[in-house]
């Protein structure tokens, strides 16, 4: 019957090829992590909306809300942090460095940009199970996160510049069980441009 109809999420295109961030993360990885893992994410929030809808339209759906509703912020959060996360990337570079405005605001409210690459990396290998660490801001303010899970631990009403996902499977085909190696790898696909350009 119905005309309730929210809008269904699309797995968004990577900004580049599968291959573009070799060799710090490989193509498999890649492969994998876009049409496998975010792929799952994209289709968990749609069913969560399809269940919700039914139910909303009287189709004599009984539906458990608790579950429905971890669904719905489990996998709209999985989705919106991998979508920028891709972004947040580019192609491997040595001497990969934030610069201008955004490496000013990280001097001033980190100290460095080694004492912000201390706390980052430090939080991002401290995730407890599966998460993220993510760059945030807050009006003026830039704050570190972890995340657990997509969705836990999480701040409300702040805007997200750059995270770095720390689940095996964003790093488990090339770096085992070694995260930390992974996160230090990091600093050299980080697109810097993105994160200066989320900088409100
Ligand atoms: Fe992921």
């Amino acid at each position: 019957m119905t005309n309730l109809k929210h809008k269904r999420l699309e797995l968004p295109d990577l900004p580049y090829k599968y291959d573009a961030l070799e060799p710090v993360i490989s193509k498999a990885i890649m492969t994998l992590h876009h049409t496998r893992h975010h792929l799952a994410y994209v289709t968990g929030v749609n069913a969560a909306m399809d269940k919700l809808e039914k139910a909303r339209a009287g189709e004599g759906l009984e539906i458990d809300y608790k579950a429905v509703m971890r669904d719905f912020s489990f996998h709209m959060s999985g989705h919106k942090l991998h979508s920028i996360f891709w972004k947040n990337l580019r192609k491997s570079s040595k001497d990969n460095a934030p610069t201008g405005s955004l490496l000013e605001k990280i001097n001033e409210q980190f100290g460095s940009f080694t004492a912000f690459q201390t706390e980052f990396a430090g939080a991002g290998k401290s995730v407890e199970g599966s998460g993220w660490v993510a760059l945030i801001q807050d009006g003026d303010d830039l704050h570190i996160i972890q995340i657990q899970n997509h969705n836990l631990l999480s701040v409300l009403e702040t805007k997200t510049l750059l995270v770095l996902d720390v689940w095996e499977h964003a790093y488990y085909l090339d770096y085992q069980n070694d995260r930390g190696k992974y996160v230090d790898a990091f600093w050299n696909i980080i697109n810097w441009d993105d994160v200066a350009a989320r900088l409100a």
